[in-house]
């Protein structure tokens, strides 16, 4: 576990602007020493960040970004709900820190700028280039019992999306059950819920999203991606403030939530139908050893998929992983 270092946080600001600085003037202004300086654009080489460097000018970063930064995030932050958001240059994993906290009392949410083990759904990693990305995790403490949080995945799913829209209204995201997030068929966003019971009958969900924000295709990361994939930046050409990104899902998480907590899922199924790309697809679904192929019917009010099967009968599915068989454009009835 990491935190940013402030003269890191610093230096990256004094870059932000894409011109030279040299060494010495940099370390003036961050009172440290040239050979300092050095060492923190070597971390940022390491970290896969291009920086250009030409002998009497200085270093520029090859594309400026800006870091992560909790007090960004929170000045953001519209929903009254009070919430602790930790900034770490790297993490194992945003989900497994809040998860190591132990009992959650208030809700929290934690953001990194990279993570060496990310956890995916179904076991899977999910690559978590630095600085690039946004790999976002919220604790959420229920006074619920864990068999009433049935549909809080595709909860997180809706919420990104009407997050994504209040950036780009223009680009068309989808939803893929259970909660992939695509545009034009690639997987933009990742999410996995991850619940766990605490002794008072009460429980915490935490909930993790990993969105493709800055990350062009490319990035040596993409090697590592088995799937296809879409950035923010790749759908629209432009950069996106990922302090500002943050600060929007974290507040649509909480308007969700809240209606979560009153109505379940049931309230959410019509909306869910509305950004549903499986919605009258002929499918697969893989749940492990299992797999079930059908036509979608949509989903029910606890968030399962409805699939009509070959035999006619419709089966109700909770978890799994889905592939369109071919595309179909008629809707069922
Ligand atoms: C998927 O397999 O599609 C789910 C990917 C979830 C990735 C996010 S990134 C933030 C949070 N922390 C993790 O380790 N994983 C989730």
């Amino acid at each position: 576990m990491q935190k940013l270092h402030p003269n890191f946080t610093r230096l990256l600001e004094l870059l932000a602007d894409g011109e030279y600085h040299d060494g010495t003037s940099l370390g003036a202004q961050l009172g440290i020493t040239r050979a300092a300086v050095w060492k923190f654009i070597q971390k940022l080489m390491q970290y896969g960040i291009e920086v250009d460097s030409i002998k009497g000018k200085g270093y520029r970063l090859a594309t400026p970004f800006s870091l992560l930064d909790a007090k960004k995030i929170t000045q953001n932050l519209t929903h009254p709900r009070q919430v602790q958001v930790a900034v770490f240059e790297k993490l194992d994993s945003t989900n497994r820190y809040l998860r190591d906290l132990g009992d959650i009392v208030c809700p929290q949410a934690c953001v990194a700028e990279t993570m060496l083990a990310g956890r995916g759904r179904l076991g899977r990693h999910w690559v978590a280039p630095f600085g690039q990305n946004l790999y976002f995790s919220y604790a959420f403490p229920f006074q619920k019992d864990i068999s009433e949080l049935a549909g809080l995945s595709l909860i997180a799913g809706l919420a990104t999306v009407a997050a994504l829209k209040q950036c780009m209204p223009d680009i068309p995201f989808a939803l893929k059950w259970p909660n992939d997030v695509l545009v034009g068929g690639s997987k933009l966003v990742g999410i996995l819920v991850e619940v766990q019971a605490e002794s008072n009958g009460a429980c915490t969900a935490i909930i993790g999203i990993g969105v493709n924000v800055n990350m062009s295709m490319q990035t040596p990361a993409s090697a590592e991606i088995s799937q296809a994939w879409a950035s923010l930046f790749s759908v629209s050409g432009q950069s996106t403030d990922r302090n500002l990104l943050a600060a929007l899902l974290l507040d649509q998480l909480n308007v969700s939530l809240d209606r979560f907590v009153e109505t379940g899922f049931s309230d959410f199924v019509a909306e869910w139908e509305c950004a549903d790309c499986l919605l009258g697809q002929e499918i697969t679904v893989k749940n492990h050893d299992k797999q079930w192929q059908g036509q979608v019917l949509g989903v029910n009010t606890l968030g399962q998929l409805r699939l009509l099967t070959e035999n006619g009968e419709e089966k109700t599915i909770s978890a799994g992983d889905t592939t369109i068989l071919k595309k179909n454009s008629e809707k069922p009835l």
